[in-house]
């Protein structure tokens, strides 16, 4: 088998490229080493940036999107028991969209399955050949099969194999594990707030989230060492209770969970993201911490670099775009790094923390709050304007 592209990992990256790749008649194919209902149910961050947008519209799956996401003018910031409002329509002249990943998951899915794009799902045991002219080979079925592409990229996320042929001698990879997590719960409730609310209290961080006006996700922070299964649902609202501020505490509607995970939280970077005819796109190369709802964002800005780099390969025979590709997506991927970093380090308690700190960080935001210079700074990272 042949093909121009070949993509390893069907999350929304892959499928991103994939479509993208498709619509500019290039060939591809996805390899995905899990069942694509494996893939469409992974509960992850909904939160779009407005050049995410247009990037998927552009990529003709806005139709849903358009009707069902739900456009966020602002957002909340809440410590010291008060909730202050950013408002990102006033001061940046921009909104985002709530629409879950999974819903972006599902789009990209359909539209994929209408124009019979080449995915493998179950794709096992994928072992990259050759990187100079590359040749995989995968089982599939119990069956051996081996592909010849022009180009392998790595969509294959944080655990992938991809980055792994980059040489050592080459790549630089930045690491840092936080020493808490977030345990997250979905729940059929109506959202506590209309607009996020991003908490600061004596209990750490809280984050008050939705999918929908039907439809709540809720975050609060824990120690890494937690496990999901002391977590009952009563457990899970007590907390978030306690984390809530004051004035709205007691218009939390509680149910049951329909999801409830723990994420430990970790930034990431590997340099460069691009190694002979090896590209990384995403989670493989790079992870935020979820502070923000950067991670799909981010990925998908790779993802749109990444094809019109393609496109300037295949139908103008210039190498420039795929040249410039990972400086060029790197400069973002600091940028987000650097808000993504502070907006975890001033929302969290650390577990060593010394009162100065906390206290620091709290006249920080202070200052934040009473600042419109701060505020449009904020709103306009938030936004993904950089
Ligand atoms: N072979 C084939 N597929 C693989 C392999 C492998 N060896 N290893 C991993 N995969 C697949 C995974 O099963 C997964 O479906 O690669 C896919 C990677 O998907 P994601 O982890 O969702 O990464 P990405 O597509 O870059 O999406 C980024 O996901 O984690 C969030 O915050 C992140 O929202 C962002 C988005
Ligand atoms: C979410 O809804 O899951 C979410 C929203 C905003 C964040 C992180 C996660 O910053």
């Amino acid at each position: 088998m042949d093909t121009k592209v070949l993509i390893i990992g069907g999350g929304p990256s892959g499928l991103l490229l994939s479509l993208l790749l498709t619509k500019n008649d290039i060939d591809n194919i996805i390899l995905e080493k899990n069942t694509a209902l494996h893939v469409a149910n992974r509960i992850r961050a909904g939160i779009l940036e407005p050049g995410t947008v247009k990037i998927l519209k552009k990529a003709g799956i806005g139709k849903r999107l358009s009707k069902e996401g739900i456009t966020h003018s602002g957002f909340n910031i809440s410590f010291n028991d008060q909730i202050y409002h950013i408002n990102m329509k006033k001061l940046a002249n921009d909104t985002v969209t709530v629409y879950g990943q999974t819903e972006v998951t599902k789009d990209l899915m359909d539209k994929l399955a209408k124009i019979n794009s080449k995915i493998f799902y179950k794709a096992n045991n994928i072992k990259i050949l050759n990187i100079t002219k590359p040749k995989i080979e995968f089982t599939h079925n119990s069956k051996k099969i081996k592909i010849n592409s022009q180009f392998i990229v790595g969509c294959d996320g944080y655990h992938g194999i991809t980055k792994n042929f980059i040489p050592k001698n080459i790549k630089k990879i930045y690491e840092k594990e936080y020493s808490f997590a977030w345990l997250g719960l979905l729940s059929d409730t109506k959202p506590i707030s209309s607009e996020l609310i991003y908490i600061n209290n004596t209990n750490g961080f809280g984050l008050c989230s939705m999918r929908s006006k039907t439809r709540s996700r809720y975050y609060i922070q824990c120690s890494n060492k937690e496990k999901i299964k002391d977590w009952s649902d009563d457990r899970f609202w007590e907390n978030l209770y306690k984390t809530l501020p004051s004035d709205i505490k007691n218009t939390l509607q509680t149910g049951p969970s329909i999801e409830k995970s723990i994420a430990q939280l970790r930034s990431y970077v590997i340099e460069p993201m691009n190694y002979k005819n090896i590209f990384l796109a995403g989670d493989a190369a790079h992870i935020v911490p979820p502070t923000g709802a950067k991670g799909l964002n981010l990925a998908l800005s790779d993802v749109n670099c990444l094809s019109s780099a393609f496109k300037s390969y295949f139908h103008k025979k210039s190498e420039e775009e795929l040249k410039n590709y990972s400086k060029k997506c790197l400069s973002r991927v600091w940028k987000t790094q650097n808000f993504s970093s502070w907006f975890t380090n001033t929302l969290h308690n650390f577990p060593d923390e010394d009162n100065f700190t906390k206290e620091m960080k709290k006249n920080m935001l202070l200052d934040l709050i009473n600042s419109n210079t701060q505020k449009l700074h904020l709103a306009n990272k938030y936004l993904g304007k950089y």
